[in-house]
């Protein structure tokens, strides 16, 4: 059975993307083989793979409205063991047609049972939009975990509660199974008093969930999207690449015993 883990945060510009998409290339180095699906109507996580995201011909929009079948929609990329499922701007009015649905929550569980079933991927990655509406919704209620990306600054703490308790709320209404693998700290800069401050507070309340490894705040990771390659193909060895690589590694820790 595949493990599903959605990247999620309300806050756009947080990292969740970088993260799933870095995170999702690192599992397939690691021998694992990964789904990608981009669910944010930006369609970054598409291009940070290398696929053009306007010339496919199913994306997300389809897969979670039902109006394809989500094998369909799934192509390969460059990298070994590592495919995607794209999206790009179609997907911004699934919100709004979905709300008049009934079941408009488990869509997109339904068809990731079939996939699930199928033994295609060890690994499903979603990279969701930067809300908290129905098209995140339906990714955490197909997930098993979440990942939540936060950049230590000083509303930080504030959205983490708020999404704590949306989390909360899925986990009684729709998915009582899902669990949060860990907050992953992006973009930190050690010589920056306010993240050093922010990430006492947050070690405070959340300790345990917190993953060893941080991301800093990198050249390198800003960068390689716009050539669409993970940093693992871009600058194997920049020490971004290497945090995420570590990462991907506690991922598997945190993750392999419920598979
Ligand atoms: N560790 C990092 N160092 C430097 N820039 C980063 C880092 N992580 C992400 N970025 C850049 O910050 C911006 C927002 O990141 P992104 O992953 O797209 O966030 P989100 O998906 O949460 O909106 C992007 O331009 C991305 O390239
Ligand atoms: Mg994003």
């Amino acid at each position: 059975m595949a493990y599903v883990i959605s990247f999620a945060n309300q806050k756009g510009g947080v990292g969740k993307t970088t993260s799933a998409v870095n995170i999702a290339t690192y599992l397939a180095v690691l021998k694992k083989k990964v789904l990608l699906i981009d669910l944010d109507p930006q369609g970054s996580a598409t291009s940070g793979v290398g696929i053009q995201k306007h010339s496919v011909k199913f994306t997300s929009y389809e897969v979670l409205i039902r109006e394809c079948d989500i094998f369909d929609a799934i192509l390969p990329t460059n990298y070994k063991n590592l495919s995607v499922i794209p999206s790009n701007v179609s997907l911004a009015a699934a919100d709004y047609e979905l709300i008049s649905e009934k079941d408009r929550e488990y869509f997109l569980k339904e068809q990731m049972d079939k996939l699930k079933r199928n033994g295609d991927f060890d690994y499903i990655i979603i990279d969701c939009p930067p809300s908290l509406g129905l098209t995140t919704i339906n990714a955490l209620t197909a997930s098993n975990g979440i990942i939540l990306p936060i950049q230590c600054e000083y509303y930080a703490l504030e959205g983490l509660s708020q999404l704590m308790s949306t989390i909360k709320r899925i986990k009684n209404s729709y998915n009582p199974r899902l669990r949060v693998v860990g907050i992953l700290v992006t973009m930190y800069n050690s010589r920056l008093k306010l993240s050093s401050q922010v990430f006492d507070e947050l070690n405070k309340y959340y300790c345990e969930k917190i993953f060893r490894t941080k991301i800093s705040r990198s050249v390198a990771l800003s960068e390689a999207p716009s050539y669409g390659e993970p940093i693992y193909y871009y600058s194997r060895y920049s020490k971004s690449s290497l945090e995420y690589e570590d990462v991907a590694k506690e991922i598997l820790e945190r993750t392999e015993f419920f598979m």
